[in-house]
């Protein structure tokens, strides 16, 4: 049985969720974390539902046989067409989609937002239900974004990168043509594009962080349920389900060390 000190279970279908690792641990440094990658099937964002759900519930599975005390889809993908299957796991589960849609209905001004994530988070329209449900008078202006699933797990993200770059306007100069105030970075990847999206956006837009809302939204869950570590520091263990190189270079790069020697390679047949 998990306990306060068990880890945290994190999951996304490459990189993207290590946003929410990068938070969290700024956050909550006690936390121990077990981190699920799912490289080999990457990218989940323009699969059908049914494959999206199927892969979700075999990394929820993983999760749960490490015996975490939590499980977080930390992929917009499946947070949008499968939060119903976490909500049947036997330990607390949180998604990244209702955070973030909360904090960008909460802080709009001029009440445009953008919301951008996979091919299958848009379609799925998950953002703009919890959004409307707060405030049915905003404007949401969507684009799905896949091929900066495929930059980023390449690494092509430094702020001058002429491919990150070019993509980035193609997809975002219709939404800033708009007049929106706040776009919602609605892929776990999107946020390690940051330094690319504000600089064709300019610093006017609001960049919302889902790997920020989301460890927010963690820090209070585990607070108000009595569940926070009482460990001096956390640990992490990472997994992923093809080659460890190229993740491990893009990750080390993204969280700041290097985490060469604690990836392993797992098989979720
Ligand atoms: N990082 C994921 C998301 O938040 C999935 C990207 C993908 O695999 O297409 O949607």
């Amino acid at each position: 049985m998990p306990n306060n000190n068990s880890p945290i279970g994190i999951f996304d279908s490459g990189l993207g969720g290590l946003t929410v690792v990068r938070a969290l641990q700024e956050l909550l440094p006690n936390e121990s974390i077990v981190y699920f990658g799912d490289t080999g099937r990457v990218p989940y964002g323009s699969r059908s539902p049914e494959v999206i759900r199927k892969y979700a519930r075999e990394d929820m599975d993983f999760l749960l046989s490490k015996n975490v005390k939590m499980v977080i889809a930390a992929c917009g993908t499946v947070s949008s067409v499968a939060a119903d299957i976490g909500n049947t796991l036997d330990v607390p589960f949180l998604e990244v989609v209702s955070p973030a849609a909360k904090y960008a209905a909460e802080h709009t001004k001029n009440k445009k937002i953008g919301v951008i994530g996979t091919n299958a988070t848009i379609r799925s329209g998950s953002y703009e239900k919890v959004i409307q449900s707060i405030s049915p008078d905003i404007t949401i202006y969507k684009k799905g974004c896949p091929l900066f699933v495929p930059i980023v797990e390449e690494g092509l993200v430094s702020e001058d990168n002429i491919i990150a770059l070019e993509t980035a306007k193609h997809y975002l100069l219709p939404l800033a043509e708009e007049g929106i105030d706040s776009l919602i970075l609605g892929c776990t990847h999107f946020p390690i594009l940051k330094p690319v999206i504000s600089k064709v956006l300019g610093s006017d837009v609001d960049l919302i962080d889902i790997g920020i809302t989301t460890a927010k939204a963690t820090a209070k869950y585990l607070e108000e349920n009595d569940m926070l570590s009482t460990q001096k520091e956390g640990k992490c263990e990472f997994y992923v389900s093809d080659r460890t190189a190229g993740f491990s270079a893009v990750a080390s790069r993204f969280l700041g060390r290097s985490i060469d020697g604690e990836i392993e390679r797992i098989s979720l047949e």
